[in-house]
């Protein structure tokens, strides 16, 4: 049993008369007209609670497309049983045998799922047709193909002998079990952070998020469809303040996989921290968090393709990818022009539903979030310190929408060039030209944050400068291209400072943090 190196998924088009076209449309029709309800999946069977909550399409919120059940403490604690009951038969199983199973959900995903898979997420994300592609299928199938060919490459790895001595080492899992709690805006990172530690061998407890649910539950389906044993991982959708109650403190959590707010994963740390006496074994830590990633201009940048970029970078996914540009740094002798293009471009961003395939902007995730974008907006429209140049408008009468929005502020510390806003808001600064080292700095100081940004220039030693003086304000650096789009296998993704661990998703590194080597001396 050899894996192969593995190729990435490729994206399909979706082209007006193709079979994958038909398929989809099919399959949105059917998911609006047919509600779903989702349980709980513990120790492999359904369980089903008193409570449940609605999931809303975000671009209109009448539309019920199911609902979910919520696991309370009782459901964690038996979740925590069924992981902690299925842990040593899991470890000790044959990794080959393991790896199939995998690879397996990942042929499912592709094949046979394609079609349901994308269309709840475009339905459940309010994702695009190639947005849903490329995180729930393409994405999600990379980590699983390229984590398992990983994870092989890892075990191989062996120390040295010397005379009549037999060193080996064991790729053990962790002794006790793993916490994954996902976030919205990525199906493919909710089953990349349960996945990850299961193929090391690891049992798992997965909170969803509770605006991604539709698409996770598929996944989960599709696990247990390619034989995932009972136990191995419990999804449970529960309130997060359940979460920290219940799992967070108990003694056998070995390990956290996090992806979210620097907010959240800094307040488990806190509760990880009070219960520090407890744990059977220290708890890995590993967290992706937020970002206020950039794009830094030179004078000698092209600017069709640095307004190209912006454009992208900023409002693809309505800015709700973790990499998502949301601030820029346009030297003032190229402004004029990246302005006259970026109004040209923002004009033809088309919003609305998902289902009208021409619509390349959708709507913003909730209410909740809605109304956190709108305040920052109205923040602005206040300010004497800044300007709306683009947008601006929200409405949420039917579904969240925002409007692709560009703000020019009149200094690189302003509130809306450091927070993260997670929504479709780009805030540029115009800098002089001579000010290129002050405003290098202010790029690498003005926020805590450090996930993704990007270097636009033509002149080479430019290039070199700018990369360097910024080589600790992104864990994913771009030069010539936008900060979004990581690819599994190609440009390993996280960040460090406040955006997290930089465990980097999708990669040997992060394989390893779920693992406990048991290094062996044999005297012969
Ligand atoms: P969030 O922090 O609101 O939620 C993330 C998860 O944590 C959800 O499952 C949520 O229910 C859960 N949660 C919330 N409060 C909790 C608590 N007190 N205890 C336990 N769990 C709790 O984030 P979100 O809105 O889903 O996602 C957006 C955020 O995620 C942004 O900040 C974004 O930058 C970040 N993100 C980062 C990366 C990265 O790779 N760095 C990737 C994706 C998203
Ligand atoms: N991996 C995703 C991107 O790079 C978050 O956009």
């Amino acid at each position: 049993f050899q894996v192969k190196a593995p190729v990435n998924e490729p994206v399909k088009s979706y082209l007006p008369d193709s079979p994958e076209k038909a398929a989809l449309k099919a399959e949105l029709a059917r998911q609006l007209a047919n509600p779903v309800e989702i349980p709980l999946i513990i120790g492999g069977k359904e369980v089903r609670t008193e409570h449940k909550a609605n999931i809303i399409c975000p671009h209109n919120h009448n539309q019920v497309l199911g609902q979910y059940y919520i696991a309370g403490e009782k459901e964690l604690l038996m979740a925590i049983e069924a992981a902690e009951a299925a842990r040593a038969e899991w470890e000790n199983m044959p990794w080959e045998h393991r790896a199939t199973i995998f690879l397996k959900a990942a042929d499912l995903l592709t094949g046979k799922y394609r079609a349901k898979l994308s269309a709840s997420c475009m339905l459940g994300q309010s994702k695009n047709t190639f947005q849903s592609e490329i995180d729930v299928i393409c994405e999600l199938a990379d980590f699983l193909r390229f984590n398992i060919y990983f994870t092989q490459e890892i075990y191989k790895q062996q120390p040295n002998n010397s005379d009549g001595v037999w060193n080996r080492v064991e790729y053990r899992a962790l002794d006790g079990f793993v916490a994954a709690i996902t976030p919205f805006n990525f199906a493919a990172i909710g089953g990349n952070l349960c996945t990850a530690p299961a193929m090391c061998g690891n049992t798992v407890l997965w909170k969803p998020s509770s605006t991604a649910v539709l698409a996770n539950y598929y996944f989960m389906q599709i696990l247990l469809e390619a034989g995932l044993p009972a136990g191995v991982i419990n999804f449970v959708p529960c309130r997060g303040v359940d979460f920290g109650k219940v799992v967070v403190p108990h003694p056998k959590m070995a390990g956290f996989h996090f992806t979210g707010s620097t907010g959240v994963f800094n307040d488990i740390w806190k509760q990880v921290s009070q219960n520090i006496d407890n744990y059977v074994t220290y708890p890995r830590l590993v967290g992706e968090t937020g970002g206020k990633d950039f794009i830094f201009a030179h004078e000698s940048a092209d600017v069709e393709a640095l307004t190209c970029n912006i454009v992208l970078g900023a409002f693809e996914y309505q800015g709700q990818k973790c990499s998502a540009a949301s601030r820029a740094y346009i030297p003032e002798s190229l402004w004029p022009e990246v302005k006259t293009r970026l109004e040209t471009e923002i004009s033809k961003l088309k919003m609305g539903d998902v289902c009208d395939f021409t619509n390349l902007v959708n709507a913003v995730i909730d209410k909740k979030s809605f109304q956190n974008i709108k305040n920052y907006i109205d923040y602005v429209k206040e300010s004497p310190d800044a300007e709306i140049i683009m947008g601006g408008d929200c409405d949420d009468s039917v579904g969240y929408f925002v409007e692709p929005t560009v703000i020019v502020a009149k200094t690189p510390t302003f509130k809306t060039m450091v927070e993260e806003i997670f929504g479709p808001v780009m805030t540029i600064y115009v800098y002089p030209n001579d000010k290129l080292d002050e405003t290098l700095t202010a790029c690498d100081t003005a926020t805590s944050y450090a996930l993704t940004g990007a270097v636009f220039a033509q002149d080479r030693a430019a290039i070199i400068k700018i990369a360097k003086a910024l080589d600790h304000a992104a864990g994913n650096f771009y030069i010539n291209d936008k900060p979004t789009g990581a690819v599994v296998g190609q440009q390993p993704f996280g960040g460090s400072r406040s955006s997290g661990t930089n465990d980097k998703a999708g990669s040997a590194i992060n394989l390893y943090r779920w693992m406990n080597q048991r290094s062996i001396k044999e005297t012969l």
